[in-house]
This record gives C-alpha cells, sequence and structure tokens, in this order.
C-alpha cells in the first residue's frame, strides 16, 4: 500500500557529499556488506552489516545536518574496527544539547518544544526512554513544514513516516514496550478512504492541539482528545488552516489578500474552500446563464409572432 511505502523526498538544495572522516565510516555503515582484516587469523573477512546499523547514504547527504562528520557527533575512535567496547557508553547528543538556549536558533523555539515533547503522552508514558531522535533520525532528518519550496504532499509524507516508522514497525515499537501495538489502519478505519486522508494529512493534524506560538504542534494528545469530527477540516473554518497549510496560508494571506490559494492549488477539502474570486465567478456563470435562458425565451416569443 501507497502509505506505507518509503517515497524518497527529492533534494531541495544539493546537501553536501560526505567528508573524508564520514567515508571512513560510510565503508562499512553505508553497505550492506563490511570487509575488515582479521589480525589473529591473517585473513580478510566479509560480513553482513546490522540492518539497523546502515546509513542511508543519500539520504544522510541531502540531511539538514550534512554538514556535520560522522565524528563531530560520535566519537572518532570509532575510525578503528573492531570498535573498542567501551565506545558503546558513549553519549550521543541531542537535539537540546546543541539548540537549547542558543539565540540564533531562537525562531525554531527548541525550548518551548521541549516542553510540549514533555507533556506528551510519549514521555508521559516513557520518560526519558522517548527522545527527539525516535521521530528525528538525525542521519536523514530534513527541516520541510518550514521550507516555503515544500510541496503539502512532501510534508505529509515526511512528517507521516516518523510516526509510522514506530507505529507501522513493531520492533521500533517494541524499543519501549511490550504492550500489543494497535493496529493503524483497524483504529482509524472510522475515516473513510484512509489512503487518501494520510497522504492529504498528517498524524499530528488530529493528534496534537492548535497552536499559534509554534510552527508544529510536539504535543501528542491522550487519543480520546484526537480530532475525529469530519468538519473540523471539511468546513470553511477547517483546523488544516492553522495547522498543515499554517506557513503557505500566512505567505499567499500577505501576497494575494485572500488565503484559500493553497488549499485549492494543493488539495480540495470538500467544504473548506470559500474564495470570493470563485464566488464571484459563480455568479457570473449563474447570472450568464440566466441572461441566456431570458434571451432565448424572448427571441422565441418574438419569432411566435
Ligand atoms: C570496518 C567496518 C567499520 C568501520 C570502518 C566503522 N564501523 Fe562502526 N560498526 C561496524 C560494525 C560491524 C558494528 C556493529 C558492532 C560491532 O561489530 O562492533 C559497528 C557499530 C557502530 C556503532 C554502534 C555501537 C553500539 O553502540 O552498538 C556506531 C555508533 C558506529 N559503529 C559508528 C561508527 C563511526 C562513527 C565510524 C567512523 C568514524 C565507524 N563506525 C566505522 C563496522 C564499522
Ligand atoms: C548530528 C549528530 C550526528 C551525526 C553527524 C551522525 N550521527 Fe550517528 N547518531 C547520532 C545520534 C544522536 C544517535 C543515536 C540515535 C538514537 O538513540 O536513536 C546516532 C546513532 C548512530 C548509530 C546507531 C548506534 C546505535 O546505538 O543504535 C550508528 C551506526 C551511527 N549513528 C553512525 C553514524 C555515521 C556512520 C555517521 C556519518 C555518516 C553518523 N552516525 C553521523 C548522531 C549523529
Ligand atoms: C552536534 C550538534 C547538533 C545536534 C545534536 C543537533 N543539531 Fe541541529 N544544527 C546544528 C548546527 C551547528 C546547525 C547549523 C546552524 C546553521 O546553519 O547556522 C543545525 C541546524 C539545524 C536546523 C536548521 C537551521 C536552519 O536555519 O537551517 C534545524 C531545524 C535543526 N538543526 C534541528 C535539529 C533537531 C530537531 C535536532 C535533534 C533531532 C538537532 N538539530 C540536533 C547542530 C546540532
Ligand atoms: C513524535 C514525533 C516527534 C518528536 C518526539 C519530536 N519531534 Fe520535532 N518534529 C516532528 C515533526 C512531525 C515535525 C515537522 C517536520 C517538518 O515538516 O519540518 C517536527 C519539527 C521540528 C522542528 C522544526 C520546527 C520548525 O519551526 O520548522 C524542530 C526544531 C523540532 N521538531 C525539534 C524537536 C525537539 C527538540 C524534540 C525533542 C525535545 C523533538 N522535535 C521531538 C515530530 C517530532
Ligand atoms: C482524521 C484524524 C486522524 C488522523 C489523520 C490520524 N488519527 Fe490517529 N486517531 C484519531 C482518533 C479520533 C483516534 C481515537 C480512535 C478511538 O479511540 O477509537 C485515533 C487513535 C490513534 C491511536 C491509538 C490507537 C489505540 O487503539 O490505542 C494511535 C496510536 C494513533 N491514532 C496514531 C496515528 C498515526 C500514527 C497517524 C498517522 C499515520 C494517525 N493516528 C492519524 C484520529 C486521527
Ligand atoms: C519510537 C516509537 C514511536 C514514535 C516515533 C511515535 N510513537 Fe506514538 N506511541 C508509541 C508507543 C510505544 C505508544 C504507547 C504509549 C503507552 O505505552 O501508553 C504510543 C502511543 C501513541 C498514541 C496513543 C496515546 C493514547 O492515548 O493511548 C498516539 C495518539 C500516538 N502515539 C501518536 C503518535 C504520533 C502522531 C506520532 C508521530 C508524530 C507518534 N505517535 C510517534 C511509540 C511511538
Ligand atoms: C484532519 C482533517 C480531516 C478530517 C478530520 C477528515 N478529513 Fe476528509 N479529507 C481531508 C483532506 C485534506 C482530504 C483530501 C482532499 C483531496 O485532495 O482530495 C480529504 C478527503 C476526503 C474525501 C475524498 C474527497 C475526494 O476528493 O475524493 C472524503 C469523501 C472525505 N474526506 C470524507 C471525510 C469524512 C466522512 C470524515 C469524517 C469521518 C473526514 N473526511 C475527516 C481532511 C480531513
Amino acid at each position: 500500500m501507497l502509505l506505507f511505502s518509503t517515497v524518497n523526498i527529492m533534494a531541495q538544495d544539493e546537501g553536501n557529499p560526505l567528508s573524508e572522516n564520514s567515508q571512513v565510516c560510510a565503508r562499512c555503515h553505508g553497505n550492506k556488506y563490511y570487509t575488515f582484516h582479521n589480525e589473529v587469523t591473517g585473513t580478510e573477512v566479509r560480513k553482513r552489516m546490522n540492518p539497523y546499523l546502515l546509513i542511508d547514504t543519500v539520504k544522510y547527504t541531502q540531511a539538514t545536518h550534512s554538514f556535520f562528520s560522522c565524528d563531530d557527533c560520535h566519537s572518532p575512535d570509532y575510525a578503528v574496527y573492531p570498535h573498542a567496547s567501551n565506545l558503546k557508553l558513549d553519549p550521543k547528543p541531542s537535539c537540546i544539547d546543541c539548540h537549547g538556549g542558543d539565540e540564533s536558533f531562537a525562531k525554531y523555539q527548541f525550548d518551548d518544544i521541549d516542553v510540549e515533547v514533555q507533556n506528551s503522552v510519549h514521555k508521559i508514558a516513557h520518560g526519558e526512554q522517548f527522545k527527539c531522535e525516535m521521530c528525528h533520525d538525525l542521519h536523514s532528518y530534513r527541516l520541510v513544514a518550514r521550507n516555503e519550496n515544500s510541496k503539502i504532499k512532501d510534508i505529509v509524507v515526511q512528517d507521516n513516516q516518523m510516526c509510522l516508522s514506530c507505529h507501522n514497525n513493531l520492533t521500533k515499537y517494541q524499543i519501549l514496550t511490550d504492550n500489543q501495538k494497535p493496529e493503524i489502519l483497524a483504529t482509524h478505519d472510522w475515516l473513510p478512504n484512509q489512503e487518501l486522508h494520510f497522504l492529504n494529512v498528517r498524524c499530528i493534524e488530529c493528534h496534537t492541539p492548535i497552536t499559534d506560538t509554534l510552527m508544529v504542534s510536539h504535543k501528542i494528545l491522550p487519543k480520546e482528545q484526537a480530532v475525529h469530527l469530519c468538519s473540523d477540516c471539511h468546513s470553511t473554518n477547517s483546523i488544516l488552516r492553522s495547522k498543515l497549510y499554517k506557513y503557505t496560508v500566512m505567505e499567499s494571506r500577505t501576497d494575494q489578500g485572500y488565503y484559500n490559494s493553497v488549499i485549492l492549488n494543493e488539495a480540495y477539502v470538500i467544504g473548506a474552500n470559500r474564495n470570493k474570486y470563485l464566488n464571484i465567478l459563480s455568479l457570473a456563470i449563474f447570472g450568464l446563464t440566466l441572461l441566456g435562458i431570458s434571451i432565448h425565451t424572448i427571441t422565441r416569443i418574438i419569432n411566435k409572432k
């Protein structure tokens, strides 16, 4: 099913090529197989790479943090293989370690996001075990929603993939809990045409509150508080205006003085489109039709005479 396939998001910018230091790591972590020299037996050994330790180097070079070398975040001692066993204990940097309290990142409001994450269902249930990196894989994460060149569909795919990477993947889910994983398709079967919906709206549309201050709300609410009313989206007052279409809506509001253009261009949400130009156009068509009928009637009356 399309929803769960990995769609490659096209690069909006060139990204950065792998540095020399990173290429050392990519020789093994970027391939399904790796080779090393076994000094004890004096032989070359070829083995399969653990799939969970594979880094997609194409996505890496397009990622927001692609300007980093692997050894900026991981110990340079990893260049030696076999890796020293104590490296396993090395702490890994998290978003807030680098971005917390730094003025140059103020517009992203990292600290406010952190507070929201603390209050989300995941942190409440799993505490420190649930890290930002569970959604934001630093090796592939790209800033999308804020990027004005992003297509709505690309935003939806990347953002939903963050949730589905776990909610549709038992091995990742079970890092956190042995509880039964709810089947997303089954729990959402009240939604008609699920596939279409999941390709056009994000999970967070329904699972987070509306926020005026943040680009993306990070407070995942308990399921009882999720949006289930069709009219929340399918109405002129659609919540999508303050969520998915937020950035573009702001743009088109200032550019064109009316705010339905995005909804009209990218997805026609039934009921959400009230555009004054369209209204005028349909009135005009209605008027012309009336006029046509009148002329027709009048000419028929005249011809009869
Ligand atoms: C010769 C192949 C090879 C090279 C080169 C290599 N690695 Fe590894 N790395 C592995 C393998 C295989 C594992 C799986 C655990 C093991 O066998 O030690 C691993 C494990 C890891 C782990 C996980 C450790 C853990 O906690 O279990 C990290 C992180 C890592 N490597 C980072 C790096 C970085 C960063 C570089 C480059 C500076 C690098 N590796 C270079 C083969 C390699
Ligand atoms: C911006 C920081 C950053 C950069 C750059 C980075 N990593 Fe990582 N890496 C992390 C973090 C943080 C984790 C832990 C993720 C988690 O806990 O889910 C991680 C996890 C890993 C793991 C899995 C280890 C484990 O315990 O599961 C491997 C392997 C790895 N990185 C290899 C690389 C390689 C190879 C590169 C370069 C091509 C690289 N990383 C670049 C931050 C980074
Ligand atoms: C090792 C330090 C480090 C870590 C860890 C880290 N970042 Fe960054 N990040 C940076 C640096 C440095 C920049 C580049 C800033 C610049 O372009 O001036 C950056 C850039 C960004 C940008 C884009 C800024 C822009 O204007 O283009 C975003 C968004 C971002 N990081 C989010 C995150 C998130 C989310 C995490 C955690 C999942 C994270 N970062 C983890 C250091 C880090
Ligand atoms: C449950 C999943 C999830 C978790 C956990 C999560 N994020 Fe996010 N985050 C998202 C999604 C989805 C987006 C939207 C990405 C996009 O389209 O650019 C996002 C976007 C962001 C952005 C960009 C916001 C902007 O203004 O454009 C930042 C910064 C960020 N997250 C930081 C964090 C930090 C810091 C943490 C941990 C304290 C964190 N995130 C944890 C899902 C998550
Ligand atoms: C149109 C709104 C909407 C969208 C989009 C949506 N959800 Fe939901 N979701 C709900 C509602 C409403 C419930 C509560 C259903 C119930 O209690 O029967 C729910 C329930 C859930 C649950 C709890 C299931 C359980 O039985 O415990 C999870 C997990 C979940 N959603 C994840 C997701 C993920 C992941 C996505 C994106 C792929 C997503 N949702 C998209 C509205 C939505
Ligand atoms: C790394 C795994 C992981 C990721 C990523 C993740 N979740 Fe979850 N989620 C869980 C687990 C585990 C639970 C069950 C929590 C518990 O134990 O109560 C859960 C529970 C939920 C629930 C149900 C809460 C309730 O009231 O029962 C919702 C809704 C939900 N997640 C939505 C999302 C959304 C939306 C995203 C993406 C923005 C996301 N999740 C990302 C693992 C994840
Ligand atoms: C989170 C917002 C949201 C909610 C809630 C929602 N929808 Fe939708 N719906 C959309 C979007 C966005 C589309 C995609 C529009 C498009 O591109 O065709 C859509 C498409 C549809 C379509 C298909 C229209 C077509 O073009 O074929 C139907 C039918 C529909 N929704 C019915 C419903 C019903 C019934 C409910 C309530 C049970 C509901 N929706 C709840 C946002 C929502």
